[in-house]
C-alpha cells in the first residue's frame, strides 16, 4: 500500500512547478486585506512547491502535511533558496498552528484524500483559523471524474484505489450537494466544476498528463 510519504521518496511523484491559481489566490487575499502582511497556510503542502513560491513572494507562509518526507523536502528546498516558512508535520484533522489567524488558507489536490467525516473536521479547523473575511481555496474530486467508483468503496463516495501509484490512498468524490453541505457555514465566492472528458488517451497517460482532471474549484470566505 503506497502512502504519500512513500511516494515522495521518488522524485517523479514530486510536483515542482506551482499552480498559477495559488499566486492569483494570494493576490485576491491582498485585495481583501490591503496593506497587511498576509499570513497564508498551505494545508497539506506536500513537497512544498506552493510554500516556496509564497515565501519567495514575501508572505508570512505556513505549511503542514502528514508526510515527514514532504516536510523534509520542503525544508531543504527553502534552505537552498535562503527562504523561510513555518512548517509542521500534522494530520489534516489536527490544528498545528494553534494561535495563528490566517488571511488565507489553500489546499491543492489534497483534502479529498480522506473520509467525509475527516474532511469536515479539516474544513472546520480551517474555518476556526481564519480571520473574519479570510479566504479558503480548495479543489476537490468530482463524482463526474473518470476515476469515480474505482477501487474499494469504504463509504458513500469514498474509494480506496487498489491499483496505480495511489493504491491504498482514500479518495472522496463530491457532487454539488456535497460541496454545498461542506461549505454551509461559509460564503462561496466561487463554486465551479471543471469537467474534462478524456475521449482518447494512450496507456497510462496519467503519468505524463499535462492537463487537468475533472474537479470542483472552490473559494470560500469566512463570514462570521
Ligand atoms: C497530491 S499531494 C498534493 C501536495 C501539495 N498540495 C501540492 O499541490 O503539491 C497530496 C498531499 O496530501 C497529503 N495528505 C494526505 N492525507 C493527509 C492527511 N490525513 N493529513 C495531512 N496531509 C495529508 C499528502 O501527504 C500529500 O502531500
Amino acid at each position: 500500500m503506497a502512502t504519500w510519504n512513500e511516494l515522495f521518496l521518488d522524485e517523479k511523484n514530486i510536483a515542482v512547478l506551482p499552480q498559477p491559481e495559488i499566486y492569483k489566490f494570494a493576490k485576491k487575499a491582498e485585495g481583501i486585506f490591503p496593506g497587511e502582511k498576509l499570513k497564508l497556510w498551505d494545508f497539506c503542502c506536500g513537497a512544498g512547491r506552493h510554500t516556496i513560491l509564497l515565501s519567495s513572494l514575501g508572505y508570512d507562509t505556513y505549511g503542514s502535511d502528514v508526510s515527514e518526507n514532504g516536510i523534509e523536502i520542503t525544508k531543504k528546498k527553502l534552505r537552498e533558496s535562503n527562504l523561510q516558512a513555518h512548517l509542521k508535520i500534522s494530520d489534516m484533522t489536527e490544528r498545528p498552528f494553534q494561535k495563528v489567524k490566517f488571511h488565507g488558507v489553500f489546499s491543492w489536490d489534497a483534502i479529498h484524500h480522506n473520509t467525509i467525516e475527516n474532511i469536515k473536521k479539516s474544513v472546520n479547523i480551517i474555518h476556526a483559523c481564519l480571520e473574519e473575511k479570510g479566504l479558503f481555496l480548495v479543489n476537490l474530486l468530482s463524482t463526474k471524474s473518470g476515476s469515480y467508483n474505482k477501487g474499494i468503496k469504504i463509504e458513500t463516495n469514498t474509494f480506496i484505489r487498489d491499483d496505480g501509484d495511489e493504491a491504498g490512498v482514500p479518495h472522496h468524490y463530491f457532487d454539488e450537494k456535497g460541496v454545498r453541505e461542506l461549505f454551509k457555514d461559509w460564503k462561496l465566492l466561487c463554486l465551479s466544476e471543471q469537467v474534462n472528458t478524456y475521449i482518447e488517451t494512450e496507456n497510462e497517460f496519467y503519468r505524463t498528463n499535462p492537463f487537468s482532471y475533472t474537479k470542483w474549484n472552490v473559494i470560500a470566505q469566512r463570514i462570521r
